[in-house]
Parts: C-alpha cells; structure tokens; sequence
C-alpha cells in the first residue's frame, strides 16, 4: 500500500494528511487560521505564513501520529506549490524538502487547484459512500481565492481544462465583502448562508443583479455586486432584522445563480453528464439546493463531496500526489513554489477571453 504525506499551507489553513494511492484518509489535520484574521476582515498574507510557521511541526506530527505511522513509513511527501500566497506556500514547500531530504522520500509538488478537483475522490471512515464521478466531469471551484469552472478529463496532467472563471472576485471573496459591508464579521459566507435561510429574496428592497460577464460566456464578475450593495449601504445604512435577511437572501440568489447557470452551461456546452462541485461555497445551502434542482432538470448527475473535502485540506493534496507518483513525476530539492496555478487559464483578471 501506497502512503503519502500530505501538507498544505497555501493560504490560512496549515494541514497535514496521511492518505493512500485509492484515496483512504488515514489522517486529515487542518489547523485554522480564520480566527486570526477575523480582526482584520481578511487573510493577511504576513500574518499567514508567520502562523504557518509556528504550526507546521505539530500539524504534521499529528497527521503522522493518527495515521499510526513513523514518517520512514510513508513512501513520499505531497506538497502544494502553487497557488496561493508566496510566504505562506513557502512555508509548507521548505518544510516539505526538509522532510523528504532527512528521511530519504520522494517529494511531489501538487498543484491546489489539481487538489481541490481530485478532492471528490477522498474517501474517509465514517462519510456515507458516495459513488466516485467517472471521467469527463465537469467541475464548479468556488472558494474565498478562486472561482472557475473545469472539465476534468483523467488525473493525468493535461487532462484539466478550464472553461472559465472570475474575472475579478472569487464567489467566497464576493460573500466575504458583503458580509463585512453588513456588518456581520469575517468570514461572511457561512453568516449569509445563515441570515438567507430566514429570508425572501422577493422581498428585499434591493435587487442585484445577476452577476453575469457576459450572456454567453462560462466567466464571472462578482466585484460589480459588491459595489452596489457597497452604494446601497451608504445611502440607506446597514438593514437589520428581517430587512437584513432579506437582503442576504436577494445576494446569496443572484450568486448562486450565475454559479449554477454557467455550471450547467458549460456541462451542456462539453456535452458530459456529471458536475462536481468543490470548494468552501459548496458549503453554501443556496448553492447546493439550486444545483441539484437545476441538474436533475437537465439530467446530470450532480456530485458533492463532504464538507471536509470542499474546504481546504492536504488530504486532497496528498491524493493528488499519491497519483503524480505513481506516474513517477518525482520533483527535486530546488522545488520553488509560484503563486499561479499550473493549469492554463482562459480568463484573466480584469481581462475576459485571452484572444
Ligand atoms: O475553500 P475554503 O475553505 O478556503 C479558500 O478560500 O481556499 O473557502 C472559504 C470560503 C470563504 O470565502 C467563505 O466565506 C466561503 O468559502 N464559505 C461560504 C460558506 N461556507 C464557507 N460561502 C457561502 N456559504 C457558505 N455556507
Ligand atoms: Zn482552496
């Protein structure tokens, strides 16, 4: 049996996982940061990788120690490189090389996107079995630093193609900033998800509109919404109550809309019948009830993995590196981490379609 030691700090999580090549959890650590930023509204990129720093050895002692295995017993150390916050990636990387240098051990770079895709695959003791997605799936990414839609062909390299994504804010970013223009603290996705289960998204006195970069296209523009509710306040100040409610229903609708119509979309446009979703928004009740309508309107197959694998996690990394392994893609000590992704991107920030 293949074992594989997952870390991952690429933003404000520092997680360490012990997993195989058929994707057993054996261990999954994550240690949060999100109360630490909390104060500041936001992720601070220096913050990050100083609390990486403090919290790697124990994560990572305690992923080994629950998988009841010594670190001689794994046979490689996964590592995401790429992307996420410079000093933060750096962190986990250095710690990784470290790693595999004493003990001897292959060390595998992972992409975190590759890692969140591939997430589907987990499987953890306790979890209800779901039915793996076969290959071509079509994906929905929507976290606090990306949001994008992929077609997954394979788990090779090469197989990962994205269709589209934000032009400017991801979906977990655009609920974030409306959450702290609201008043309601970081992080504002979970709060709003909450504050819409008791509100009518008919009745709020502001309408959004649906956050949609262009009719045809399979990219999103979030940043607009977030201007407007930022317009909205300051003329008319913060709602509270049932007001408030309904206002988070009204938002948490227009996002959710333009996530499950260009998922569908792009599902109908590559032809393929199943759609994964992955990513903290998958958390988002909104999102997961209006996708699945949605689907089984359309006659796909919608997948959801657990909560536990949407968020971030090295379990996801350590999958993914258990499979580059296997295809003997070893990566050696000069191994730098880069803030972009791997995989190549069809939207730009700011930009739209690259001609
Ligand atoms: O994947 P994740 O844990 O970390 C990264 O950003 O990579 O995602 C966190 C994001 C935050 O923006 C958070 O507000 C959002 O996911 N989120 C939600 C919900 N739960 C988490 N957004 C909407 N509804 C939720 N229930
Ligand atoms: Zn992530």
């Amino acid at each position: 049996m293949t074992l594989v030691l997952g870390i991952e700090t690429s933003c404000d999580e520092t997680a360490a996982a012990v997993v195989d090549a058929e994707g057993r959890v054996l261990s999954d650590v994550v240690h949060s940061q999100v109360a630490i930023h909390a104060r500041y509204g936001g992720v601070v990129p220096e913050v990050a990788a100083r609390d990486h720093a403090r919290a790697i050895v124990p994560v990572v002692r305690e992923a080994l120690a629950k998988a009841g295995v010594e670190l001689a017993g794994v046979d490689a150390v996964a590592v995401t490189a790429r992307p996420g916050l410079a000093g933060a990636l750096l962190v986990g990387v250095q710690h990784a090389k470290g790693l595999a240098w004493a003990a001897g051990k292959p060390l595998v770079a992972v992409d975190h996107l590759i890692g969140h895709l591939l997430a589907v695959f987990l499987r953890r003791e306790g979890d209800a079995p779901v039915d793996p997605p076969a290959f071509p799936f079509v994906a929905l990414l929507a976290s606090g630093g990306h949001t994008a839609i992929y077609r997954v062909d394979g788990d090779g390299d090469g197989q990962v193609h994205e269709l589209g994504a934000t032009r400017d804010d991801a979906a977990g970013e655009a609920f974030d900033k409306a959450g702290k223009l609201l008043g309601l603290g970081y992080p504002g996705g979970p709060r709003i998800d909450r504050l819409a289960a008791t509100g009518d998204a008919a009745r709020s006195t502001f309408k959004f509109a649906t956050a949609m970069a262009g009719g045809g296209s399979l990219e999103f523009s979030f940043s607009g919404m977030k201007s407007a509710l930022a317009r909205h306040v300051e003329k008319e100040g913060r709602p509270e109550g049932q007001a408030l409610a309904d206002l988070c229903a009204a938002f948490q609708e227009a996002v959710v809309a333009a996530l499950v119509s260009k998922t569908v979309a792009a599902a109908r446009q590559e032809g393929v019948r199943t759609v994964v979703l992955g990513g903290g928004v998958a958390a988002n009740r909104g999102l997961r009830a209006g996708m699945a309508r949605r689907c089984e309107a359309a006659g796909l197959r919608l997948v959801v993995p657990p909560f536990a694998s949407c968020t971030d996690n090295a379990a996801m990394i350590a999958y993914a590196g258990a499979l580059r392994l296997g295809r003997g893609a070893i990566d050696d000590l000069a191994l730098a981490p880069s803030t972009r992704t791997s995989l190549p991107r069809v939207t730009r920030k700011g930009g739209g379609r690259r001609g």
